[in-house]
């Protein structure tokens, strides 16, 4: 599938623009292409209690959940739509890393080869991310009962 990097971007910078971000006054904006060909988005939105903050990422992953809704109709258990490509934006359009946290859930939404764009034009996620935390640990680690 061929990516319109410009048009995320600029999906982005529009979301951007309706972050709330009163506190760190630095507004961002996640967009994201879906296998299925949508874009979503997510904008940061802050909160006195600043650990409640929400990354632009999380409302694009939410937002993600919701897309896979409205094209099934439903929810379908265990097939949740997937991630293609992100660019994540500050206010000023350009790009902005992912923080560690976001990369985790990135990484949950779309894998590792989750194209995420850079000033240097776009990498895998695993890049930003190596050696992750995935469901194999989990799965390998996990003492049941315990
Ligand atoms: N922020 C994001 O939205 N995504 C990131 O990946 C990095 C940080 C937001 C959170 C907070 O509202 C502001 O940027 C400053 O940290």
């Amino acid at each position: 599938m061929a990516i319109d990097w410009s048009g995320l971007k600029a999906a982005a910078t529009e979301a951007a623009r309706t972050a709330y971000a009163p506190y760190s006054q630095l507004r961002v904006g996640a967009a994201g292409l879906t296998s299925s060909g949508d874009v979503v988005v997510g904008c940061n939105v802050e909160n006195v209690s600043y650990g409640l903050t929400l990354c632009a990422e999380c409302g694009l992953v939410s937002a993600l959940h919701g897309a896979g809704f409205r094209r099934a109709g439903h929810a379908v258990p265990g097939a949740p739509p997937s991630l293609v490509a992100v660019a994540v934006v500050a206010g000023d359009g350009q790009p902005l890393l992912p923080c560690g946290r976001c990369r985790q859930l990135l990484l949950e939404a779309g894998g590792p080869h989750l194209l995420v764009d850079t000033d240097q034009g776009p990498v895998e996620l695993q890049v930003l991310l190596p050696a992750a935390f995935t469901s194999t640990d989990l799965a390998e680690r996990r003492e049941p009962g315990a």
